[in-house]
Order: C-alpha cells, then sequence, then structure tokens
C-alpha cells in the first residue's frame, strides 16, 4: 500500500516537472508564426501557458505515449472516420478549386479575413486545374510528412519514401535531409510567406533559379498553394505562377477551396477537439482520410523537447522558433498531437516519432 503510494508521488511529481518545463521553454522562445497568418495577429499576448498546458496536465506524459511496436491498423475505424468527415467535406472536391469555379477578374473575399478582396488574374486562372487532381486516386499507403525537428537523425528517409503517396508541408527541402525525410513528394503544400522566408522575396535572380529549381525537382507533383486565406500573400502568389508559366514546370497546381478550412475545423470541433485554425499538418491527415486505406505520420512533434530532454528544432530545415503553447498562436498543434496520438492508439493513423531503422 505505501509504495503504491510511494510510486503515485513520484509519477505526480515527475509529470509537474514536465509541466512547469514546458511552460519555461514555451515562455523563453521567441514566436515568429507566420504560416497562413496575418501580421496583425502576431505578437498579440505574452500571456502563454493556457489551455494547451491544462490538458497536458490533465493527461501527464500519456500524451507521449505510443506504442509503435504493436500497432496495427483498424480498418473498420479508418472507414468510420472517412465516412464521418464526408459529411462535412469531400476531399475530392475541397482540396482545390478548378477552371469553372471562377472566371479571371472574378473579385473574392478572402477566408479568413471577409472584409479583403482578391482579384483572380488570369495567371492565376490559367493554373487551376480543370477536375480536382485527387479525383479517383486511391492509395494503399500515404505518408504525410510534417517539418518537426524530431526528423533529425530519424533515419526515416527510406520508410517515408516507401509509401504509395507522399505529402509534405511547405516547400521543405528535402535533398539536404534525405536520409531522415526521404525525397518522394506527390503531393506539397506551399504557404505564400514561403517567398519571402525561404526565397529572399525573389529580390534578385539566384533566388528565382532556386525556387525554379526546386519545382522542377518536383516533377508533376500537385503544389497546394492556400492563396485565398488572408490578405498578404497575393504578389507573392502572382510571381510564382509567373515562373510556373515561364518556365514550363510540370508541377499541377491547386488551391483549396473557400470552403475547406472551415469544414475541416467543423468536423474537428464536432469531435470535441478545440482547434481554432487546423495547422497544415492536420488539414493534410484530414484531406488524407478520403484516399488512403492507410495513413502513417511522419515530423509531427509539437514540443520544444523530445522524450529524452534533448531540444527539438520546429523545423527541421531552419532555426525558427515557435512557442507551441503561446495563445497569440493561430493553432493549437499539441491539443492536435494528443488528437492524433489517440487515433494512433485506436488504429486509426500510425504516428512515427523515434527511429525508423531499428539499432
Ligand atoms: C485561458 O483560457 C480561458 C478559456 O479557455 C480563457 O477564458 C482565458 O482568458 C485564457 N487566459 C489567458 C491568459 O489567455
Ligand atoms: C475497430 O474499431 C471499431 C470501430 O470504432 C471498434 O468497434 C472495434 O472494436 C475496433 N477493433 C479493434 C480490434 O480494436
Ligand atoms: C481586378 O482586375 C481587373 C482587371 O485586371 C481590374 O479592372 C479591376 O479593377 C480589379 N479589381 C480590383 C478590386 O482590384
Ligand atoms: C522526379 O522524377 C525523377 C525521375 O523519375 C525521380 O527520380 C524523382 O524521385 C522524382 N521526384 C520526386 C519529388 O518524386
Ligand atoms: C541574392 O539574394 C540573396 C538573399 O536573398 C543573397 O544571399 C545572394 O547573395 C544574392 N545573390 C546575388 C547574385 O546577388
Amino acid at each position: 500500500m505505501r509504495s503504491i503510494r510511494k510510486r503515485w508521488t513520484i509519477c505526480t511529481i515527475s509529470l509537474l516537472l514536465i509541466f512547469y518545463k514546458t511552460k519555461e521553454i514555451a515562455r523563453t522562445e521567441e514566436h515568429q508564426e507566420t504560416q497562413l497568418i496575418g501580421d496583425g495577429e502576431l505578437y498579440l499576448s505574452r500571456s502563454l501557458v493556457n489551455s494547451s498546458d491544462k490538458i497536458i496536465r490533465k493527461a501527464g506524459s500519456s500524451i507521449f505515449q505510443h506504442n509503435v511496436e504493436g500497432w496495427k491498423i483498424n480498418s473498420s475505424l479508418v472507414l468510420e472516420i472517412r465516412k464521418n468527415i464526408l459529411r462535412f467535406l469531400d476531399a475530392e472536391r475541397d482540396v482545390s478549386v478548378v477552371k469553372s469555379s471562377f472566371k479571371p477578374g472574378d473579385v473574392i473575399h478572402y477566408v479568413l479575413d471577409r472584409r479583403r478582396t482578391l482579384n483572380i488574374s488570369h495567371n492565376l486562372h490559367s493554373l487551376l486545374p480543370e477536375v480536382s487532381p485527387m479525383k479517383n486516386r486511391r492509395f494503399k499507403t500515404c505518408a504525410v510528412v510534417g517539418n518537426s525537428g524530431i526528423l533529425l537523425d530519424s533515419e526515416c528517409g527510406k520508410e517515408i519514401d516507401s509509401h504509395n503517396f507522399v505529402i509534405r508541408c511547405n516547400l521543405a527541402p528535402v535533398v539536404e535531409f534525405a536520409a531522415d525525410v526521404g525525397t518522394k513528394s506527390d503531393f506539397i503544400t506551399m504557404n505564400p510567406s514561403v517567398v519571402q522566408r525561404a526565397f529572399g522575396g525573389f529580390r534578385n535572380e539566384s533566388d528565382r533559379e532556386k525556387f525554379v529549381h526546386r519545382l522542377s525537382m518536383l516533377n508533376d507533383s500537385v503544389l497546394w498553394i492556400p492563396a485565398f486565406m488572408v490578405k498578404g500573400g497575393e504578389k507573392n502568389v502572382e510571381w510564382v505562377n509567373a515562373l510556373i508559366l515561364k518556365n514550363k514546370l510540370k508541377v499541377r497546381t491547386a488551391y483549396p477551396s473557400l470552403r475547406l478550412i472551415h469544414a475541416v475545423r467543423g468536423y474537428w470541433l464536432t469531435n470535441k477537439v478545440p482547434i481554432k485554425r487546423p495547422s497544415t499538418g492536420l488539414l493534410m491527415y484530414t484531406l488524407a482520410t478520403r484516399f488512403c486505406d492507410e495513413i502513417h505520420l511522419y515530423g509531427f512533434w509539437p514540443f520544444p523537447k523530445d522524450l529524452s530532454g534533448k531540444a527539438v528544432k520546429y523545423h527541421y530545415y531552419d532555426d525558427l522558433k515557435y512557442r507551441y503553447f503561446s495563445s497569440a498562436s493561430p493553432h493549437r498543434m499539441p491539443l492536435e498531437f494528443k488528437t492524433l496520438n489517440v487515433l494512433h492508439n485506436r488504429g486509426a493513423l500510425k504516428l512515427t516519432t523515434g527511429k525508423c531503422v531499428k539499432q
């Protein structure tokens, strides 16, 4: 009896330590989120550590525990989830607007910024697909590759590339990290802000060449550009489109439907996951349920340290810092992760956060 109580005390103390450690780290990190969001949402608040921490405190280390060894898919659960998501969106349709959705000169309202408008240009219109790039496409296994530094030294490259369909996020570089992240890409997202972040705002010819080279490596992958979310990136999108046309690149551009993000949020809210705005990773998982029988997630780890306490970079490829627990962030990635972890444990998806090659 006494030893059980003692064990519980130790357990509680270590959970509290995890909680306070996380809190401390989050506080010292600079918030630099610029994906999909307008500057107005940055630096809103110094009051971090609210609801996400409450979740971690409540669930304790169970958030982090998922057994990869004995993992088995539950196909009937996969079908059930696909069916439920289809009530909110059909990824075949909502993954992209198509040519017939607009004509050049149409004015649309930004999805997350309804007062601002965007003019559909000739170039943009000419790059809209005739039909959904995912129409009638079905895969046995898919990889959704997030960009967390947890991928470094994972040696997951081969395994990732072995999937029938590989989804990547935000035009992340792969060649220099191939052993850990692989190189295959069938579908890749690109936030308009990446033009500034990784390609110098196309200020000189070498920036543009680097970008064209990166896109040419993608062959005929789908390049998914959330261009209608918030005002601010329209110039970037125009430049990107001009380069694609000028260099006759084979990538197949896609632009998410105006209803996608609300529909995805609606699905998760109905399932009692109170996200603010789905992260790109969660969006990709949600879309993939439509056309993948088995979904494997890599590079999802919204925490500044790994289980052994080693620092984990936000992105495997740059030094951007991120406050995972900031209430100013538009995303609630720790909460999303907790949800994905539950789905892993139930056999709906497979989450890999460790090494792929066993020693
Ligand atoms: C914390 O979250 C609660 C509700 O979830 C909210 O009412 C409160 O304002 C938040 N506090 C801070 C400091 O953000
Ligand atoms: C698979 O999922 C279904 C639906 O949620 C559930 O009823 C069933 O018990 C699960 N099977 C296994 C083996 O866990
Ligand atoms: C949209 O573009 C057309 C033609 O390029 C132009 O005449 C029109 O004024 C633009 N509208 C807005 C709201 O920018
Ligand atoms: C593009 O095609 C080449 C030649 O078929 C292939 O080696 C490469 O892996 C492909 N790139 C991607 C990103 O899949
Ligand atoms: C182009 O701009 C990048 C920074 O965006 C800089 O590193 C590079 O040296 C420039 N190259 C030339 C040729 O000016």
